[in-house]
């Protein structure tokens, strides 16, 4: 099978290339670095001419609603375009377990996204993942304040990106299938709890401030909401296997050893 892949040198779309690759299949990679936008929607329909299908997980760093429908809407219109006018029978995205009440922020987005998918006249698979055990070090990455992290109080069920790409290629594989069933992770957690065990782990001084935020989102993330699958498959990797293995990339150098 060819399988294009938007996002390939993201979190997610990396394992989603190696994953496709071990399995035989051409990976053909898309993204700004390879000369592929799907915001500004250039260089997007010759690669995607002979492949079967394209595996969207292209993504935003932002909390505002707005950026967030604006980018994914306007990369999944951009993809699809590109899609119908190169022939290519499956779209295949990734989406965000639990998210149907909580419209707001980036999960405006997200839900913006499932809606342009299943109206964009490609054949579809949407599969929707819990936060990854990755979202944890995306976190320090993106929420510390010199020796502080601020962490918003989160009901969590994570689960290693490198499984989420698995049950993407597993999709593609499979052909359009609509919604499947969703991908948990093994464990409920906190994600300050997490955050902290991963601090811990990597011999990392700063602190984490667990802080409930305002408004749906806030309420949303607390509620548990987004740790419950439906027709839910559960992932075997724990958070503490995944920090032991290769796929944490520590941050600082370790002091322990
Ligand atoms: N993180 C989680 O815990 C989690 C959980 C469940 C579902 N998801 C979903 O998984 C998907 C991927 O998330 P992630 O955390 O793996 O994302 P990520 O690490 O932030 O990677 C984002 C990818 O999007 C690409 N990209 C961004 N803007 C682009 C543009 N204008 N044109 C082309 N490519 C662009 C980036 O490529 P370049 O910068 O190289 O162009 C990068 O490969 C998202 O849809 C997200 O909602 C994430």
């Amino acid at each position: 099978m060819r399988l294009a892949v938007a996002g390939a040198t993201g979190t997610v779309g990396r394992h989603v290339a190696r994953a496709a690759a071990e399995r035989g299949h051409t990976v053909v990679p898309l993204g700004r670095s390879t000369g592929q936008d799907v915001i500004a929607g250039t260089g997007l329909e010759h690669p995607l001419v002979g492949a079967d299908a394209v595996v969207d997980v292209t993504s935003i760093v932002t909390l505002s609603a707005r950026s967030s429908r604006r980018f994914f809407e306007t990369a999944t219109r951009n993809l699809l375009r590109a899609e119908r006018a190169a022939g290519v029978g499956h779209h295949v995205a990734l989406s965000i377990v639990g998210i149907d009440a909580i419209d707001a922020s980036y999960y405006a987005g997200k839900l913006a996204q499932e809606r342009a998918v299943v109206v964009g006249g490609v054949p579809w698979t949407i599969l929707r993942a819990t936060q990854f055990h990755e979202f944890a070090e995306q976190m320090l990455t993106r929420a510390s304040f010199g020796r502080r992290v601020l962490i918003p109080r989160t009901r969590t069920r994570p689960v290693a990106a490198r499984e989420v790409a698995a049950a993407l290629v597993t999709a593609a594989e499979a052909g359009p299938s609509g919604r499947v069933g969703d991908l948990v992770g093994p464990r409920e957690e906190d994600l300050a709890a997490l955050v902290r065990r991963l601090l811990t782990f990597d011999g990392d001084p700063r602190r984490v401030l667990d802080l409930p935020l305002p408004g749906t989102y806030g309420r949303g993330l607390r509620s548990g909401e987004i740790t419950r699958g439906q027709n839910a498959t559960v992932a075997t990797t724990t958070f503490e296997q995944w920090l032991q293995s290769e796929d944490h990339v520590r941050l600082v150098p370790a002091s322990r050893d």
